[in-house]
């Protein structure tokens, strides 16, 4: 695979919390942005915890969690500075918010087993593989006059997503599913629970978050202003219904596998203007 990490620059100064036409979509996808800067270093955490524990001749692995590490701490740091910007336009309660989820996380790292976080982290990187899929093949209509600034720092994160969408899962399975019990128990069964798990858990704070911020932006607004939004709603949420929730359940099949998802036509093309050019050979 050869992953490596990328550092886009970003201008997150200008960037308005409705920075897309249809605003339910800028505001979803800010609530969203919450989830990364607690949940990306608790992943480096876990993967830290479970690159001790793999097998002897696991090198390739090792060095896929490396890069996976490496690209994480840039997504975090990115989408720390980018919820600042948002946060102060008028929602200062997202913080708290992150808070909370951060100290789910911590609770996760006290309470529960490396088999459960690794379950869960793999629902959570599931989710970031589809939006990858998502962004370079259906969402051309809603981010059309978006702002580049915001549209770059989503397409960034998640084409990288979808480049290291099997790291998390190859891990589980190295570690959980090496016998036939094991494949069926953990490999299917185990892995589904932990992906719902996540799905729901995450799902709850966007939907809180997101609740929040319509609340808050229609503190201000005229009738004819709140009845245009709900539409922006309703149309996002067909979008979601539509688009994001039937590639969501084959997670659940049991042959799933990341690594046979085709590549989203564009992907690493679009990375390529964040790597730095090869040097030239002496
Ligand atoms: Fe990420
Ligand atoms: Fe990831």
């Amino acid at each position: 695979m050869g992953m490596i990490v990328r550092y886009p620059r970003i201008d997150f100064s200008k960037i308005r919390a409705h920075w897309a036409p249809n605003i339910a979509f800028a505001q979803f996808q800010n609530a969203t942005s919450i989830i990364p800067a607690p949940v990306e270093p608790w992943l480096i955490k876990v993967l830290n915890q479970a690159i001790d524990r793999l097998p002897a001749g696991s090198e390739k692995m090792r060095e896929d969690v490396a890069a996976f590490i490496g690209q994480e701490s840039q997504h975090f740091r990115q989408h720390q500075k980018f919820n600042k910007v948002i946060a102060a336009q008028g929602y200062e309660r997202l913080p708290a918010f992150e808070k909370q989820l951060a100290d789910d996380l911590d609770g996760f790292l006290k309470n529960r087993s490396l088999k459960f976080m690794l379950a869960y982290a793999d629902g959570f990187e599931a989710l970031g593989a589809v939006q990858g899929g998502i962004w370079f093949e259906r969402m051309d209509a809603l981010i059309e006059g978006a702002d580049p600034n915001a549209v770059m720092l989503w397409k960034w994160h998640m084409a990288e997503e979808f480049e290291h969408r099997e790291v998390c899962f190859q891990i589980f399975h190295r570690l959980y599913s090496r016998s036939l019990w094991g494949k069926i128990w953990n490999g299917y069964f185990y892995r589904v629970y932990g992906c719902l798990y996540a799905m729901a858990h995450l799902r709850g704070y966007m939907g809180r978050m997101f609740a929040y911020m319509v609340e808050q932006d229609k503190q201000g607004m005229t009738e004819d202003e709140k009845a245009a939004f709900d539409r922006d709603i309703k149309a996002l949420n067909r979008f979601q219904g539509r688009v994001f929730f039937p590639q969501l359940l084959k997670n659940l099949l049991p042959w799933y596998n990341p690594g046979r998802k085709p590549v989203p036509p564009g992907l690493f093309d679009y990375l390529r203007q964040f790597e730095k050019p090869e040097p030239l050979a002496a």
